[in-house]
């Protein structure tokens, strides 16, 4: 995530040491392009067409953009799919259902890229079985590549490339009835229903939920330091890393300067730069005119799957319509100090005993986004 619109009040108000400091200090920590590389012109040199189509696929959404994707290519014409288990968020997804959304998101992507090339996908999940509660070293999908003259390219993988997560507040303009109507038209999977909410009473209740969400997460030391062990500092750990939470942009260097960002600074809760984190995630989550929900009656393994690829289309149908999207996931999270909000959201939303709420999203309008970090293939690479 950049930094550059975040709320860093005593960063900003060292105006003075900024001009002392030289642009050359500030512009250290923008965004590098090594990290940005994979969004241009994915796989365009390279002659494995699984590689091309893989490089579309590493462009999916994913939770804390840990990218925990490994690919294994040692058989012709196949893909295998695994999970990669250094790159789990144990404390804030203890099941690993948002790491398993984020390989659903991947499969779609690579769908879409597979029909632009004229190809079909035949993807078997899960062919050794599937996970129980942890995630193990089996296989969570095979996919098989198959020539399909008939097949034409799916208008989403038009907008793989301008996809994002807009994790910034959005403009104070309602979402317009012909764009909820559209995202729900264009929504094609019965098994993982879509809710939008933009009545106002309804809206305002999500705004606070989202908040607490964010609270209890940043203020439980352990799932708070899960995401801090992720961050990215300034460019060169962002170039070196090319995953997790992303801190770029003019504020961070001013802060990194001054010594009032580092790692230890943001865990720690009596600093300016945590109560600065807190404030800009209330000024997110009330910048929010619409939000949406997508619910699954179970909570398989191949249900979380398929609300990754419902999610991934969702995504890029809204950057298709100008509408911006932002998962808040925290309220949905499975550990003990959440439980308590998280009834009472489900009792807002009306959820039905046992269902679950695999997705929850900011809707609205922002400014074109910078893209997330993505590693190079070649690391997800097995073989
Ligand atoms: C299952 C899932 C949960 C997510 N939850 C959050 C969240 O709680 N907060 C957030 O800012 N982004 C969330 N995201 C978005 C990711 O952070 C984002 O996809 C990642 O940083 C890569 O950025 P990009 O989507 O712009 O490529 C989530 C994404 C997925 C797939």
């Amino acid at each position: 995530m950049s930094l550059s619109r975040r709320n860093f009040i005593t960063i900003a108000g060292s105006a003075a040491v900024v001009v002392a400091a030289g642009h050359h200090l500030v512009r250290r920590d923008a965004m590098p392009a090594v990290a940005i590389a994979p969004w241009s012109d994915p796989g365009a040199a390279e002659p494995d067409r699984r590689k091309r189509l893989l490089a579309y696929a590493i462009l999916a959404p994913n939770p804390h953009n840990m990218q925990p994707w490994l690919v294994d290519l040692s058989q012709p014409d196949r893909i295998d799919l695994y999970c990669d288990r250094d790159r789990l968020l144990p404390h804030t997804d203890p099941f690993s259902r948002q790491i398993l959304i984020g390989h659903g998101a991947f499969l779609e992507l690579l769908d879409l890229a597979a029909s632009a090339e004229g190809y079909r996908t035949e993807i078997t999940y899960f062919p050794a079985g599937e996970f129980g509660d942890l995630i193990d070293d089996r296989p969570v999908a095979t996919v098989r590549l198959v020539a399909d003259p008939s097949r034409t390219p799916d208008p989403l993988f038009e907008q793989i490339l301008q996809r994002r997560s807009a994790k910034v507040p959005f403009a104070a303009t309602p979402l317009t009835a012909e764009h909820g109507q559209a995202l729900v038209a264009a929504y094609r999977d019965p098994t993982c229903p879509l809710t939008i909410a933009t009545d106002q009473s309804q809206v305002l209740a999500l705004q606070g939920v989202v908040q607490s969400g964010v609270e209890i997460e940043l203020r439980t030391p352990r799932t708070y330091q899960e995401s801090v062990d992720v961050m990215r500092i300034g460019a060169r750990e962002v170039a070196e890393h090319r995953n997790g939470i992303d801190l770029t942009g003019v504020p961070i260097s001013i802060g990194r300067l001054l010594g009032l960002v580092n790692r230890e600074k943001l865990a720690d809760p009596t600093t300016q730069a945590f109560k600065s984190g807190v404030a800009m995630y209330r000024q997110i989550a009330v910048a929010t005119p619409a939000f949406a929900w997508i619910t699954t009656v179970d909570n398989r393994r191949t249900t979380q799957l398929a609300v990754g690829r419902a999610y991934a289309r969702l995504n890029l149908q809204a950057t298709a319509l100008g509408v911006a999207m932002h998962p808040m996931s925290q309220v949905l999270q499975e550990y003990d100090e959440m439980r308590s909000l998280q009834r009472g959201f489900l009792s807002l939303l009306n959820v039905a005993e046992g269902e679950t709420v695999q997705m929850l999203v900011r809707l609205g309008y922002a400014a074109p986004q910078p893209p997330a970090p993505r590693r190079d293939l070649q690391d997800l690479l097995l073989t």
